[in-house]
């Protein structure tokens, strides 16, 4: 079986007492996933402790990454939380997603130092591109495809055109070895994204924040 990663990212949602409502649910199902499948929760990072001491703590066949990461080291950066504070809790970070690019003006470049910030720290990117043009660093081997039009719209691109891309990026960045889709992902067209060659999976925008239709889009893909 190929490889699946089906990435929740909860966005700036969710209290602590949410959190831990989403993984009680979560736990109560009582879920298995095949070894192909790595399911990864990214919540905000006030809550980074707390979902990942329950997942550990109940053994939830969750891994845990966070929305974002400094591109600074350790060290005099007010507000900012850099690679090793968030390795502490998990394994992943998104970088470079399109919200933050628009709302928090993030630059090529700076994601970029993101992305040596997170490798120095052990943790695997998951770097997010908007479309086959934007440059991806050379370090980074898990993307994930999200056009802005397809984002909260209910509209996602269709599995062939995501494929489409998925080739092309593999084929102009040689170091990139999975692929993902996101954007408007749901239970019901999961399946049509997974099962083709060139992805490797989802990242998981709404329909992440219900527990119930988040484990079922995980267990159709
Ligand atoms: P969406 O968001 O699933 O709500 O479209 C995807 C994303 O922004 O990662």
């Amino acid at each position: 079986m190929k490889k699946l990663f089906i990435i929740a990212n909860w966005k700036s949602n969710k209290l602590q007492v949410d959190a831990i409502d989403w993984l009680e649910q979560a736990e109560e199902k009582k879920l298995v996933f095949p070894e192909h499948k790595t399911v990864i929760v990214c919540p905000s990072f006030t809550l980074l402790s707390d979902v990942s001491f329950f997942i550990k703590g109940h053994a939830l066949p969750l891994s845990v990454g966070s929305q974002d990461i400094s591109p600074y080291p350790m060290g005099a950066y007010t507000g900012a939380i850099h690679g090793e504070q968030i390795k502490e809790f998990c394994d992943y970070t998104i970088i470079g997603h399109s919200e933050r690019r628009r709302f928090f003006q993030e630059t090529n470049e700076m994601l970029s130092l993101k992305v040596t910030r997170a490798l120095a720290a052990n943790l695997l990117p998951i770097y997010c591109v908007q479309g086959k043009d934007d440059p991806i660093p050379t370090e980074c081997s898990l993307v994930a495809y999200e056009p802005v039009t397809a984002i909260g719209t209910g509209k996602p691109d269709t599995p062939e055109n995501a494929n489409a891309i998925a080739r092309e990026i593999k084929t102009a960045y040689p170091h990139v070895t999975y692929v993902l889709y996101g954007g408007s992902v749901t239970p019901e067209n999961v399946a049509g994204f997974c099962a083709l060659d060139a992805l490797n999976g989802v990242l998981v925008g709404g329909a992440s924040l219900d527990p119930d239709i988040f484990l079922q889009l995980a267990q159709n893909a």
